[in-house]
């Protein structure tokens, strides 16, 4: 049988899934000294752990090349179409904010307000529901730079310790969502390889458990 394919984020998520799959207790050292490699054997051949880019997760994830992901809530919330959700990891925990000038009221006067995000959908969804019409404009990263360039009043963005926005003079002014590490699965797999997935995902259960008892203690 092929090995499961399990996609994930290369950077910040990285370390913190193999540190999960370890608890798991899947053999992890072919994912060691990976050097350039992107696709690393675990678990003895019958895993195969997939490093990309977060958006490009749930493409492979969607068109089922493979079978699952560890990607963040936000990157979901931009481009998800077609996957199924099953479990929130609880790491890499941080927020979509909207943020703006320290001490400025965002929504003050009438004039169509200019937002600057990398994440568009979720900036476009966010002011529909408040029908607001607002003016996006696509920022590739370092998103605080474009108010203080002048180019936008606010950003959508993510916030972790929110030590960048008090750098730049910004701050947090609404909340949009809360974000963590998420597991997606792809439709066809799941009903395909379901014994295989939900006993991973049993495992995965367990590890979490075990590491907010640890957590208590
Ligand atoms: C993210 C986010 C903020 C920063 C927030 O950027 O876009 O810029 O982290 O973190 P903080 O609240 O702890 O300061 P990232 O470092 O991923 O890089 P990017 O700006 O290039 O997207």
């Amino acid at each position: 049988m092929k090995p499961l394919r399990i996609a994930v984020a290369k950077g910040r998520l990285e370390e913190k899934t193999l540190v999960l799959l370890e608890k798991m207790g899947l053999d992890c050292t072919g994912a060691k000294d990976k050097g350039r490699k992107l696709i690393l054997p675990i678990d003895k051949g019958r895993l195969e752990l997939v490093l990309a880019k977060a958006p490009d997760i749930v493409t492979y994830v969607e068109h089922g090349v493979c079978d699952m992901g560890i990607v963040g809530k936000d990157t979901i919330m931009e481009t998800a179409q077609s996957l199924y959700e099953v479990m929130d990891l609880g790491v890499g925990c941080c927020r979509m904010m909207l943020a703006a000038y320290k001490d400025r009221d965002f929504y003050h006067g009438f004039g169509i307000k200019t937002v600057a995000t990398k994440y568009p959908n979720i900036a476009r969804a966010f002011f529909e529901s408040k029908d607001m019409d607002v003016s996006i404009v696509k920022i590739e990263g370092s998103v605080e730079l474009a108010p203080l360039l002048g180019l936008a009043d606010g950003i959508v963005d993510i916030v972790e310790t929110g030590s960048t926005l008090r750098a730049n003079g910004l701050e947090e002014k609404e909340l949009i969502a809360h974000l963590s590490a998420r597991l997606v699965v792809n439709i066809a797999s799941m009903k395909m390889r379901k014994e295989e997935i939900d006993k991973l995902i049993s495992r995965l259960r367990l590890a979490l458990a075990d590491d907010k008892e640890g957590e208590k203690k």
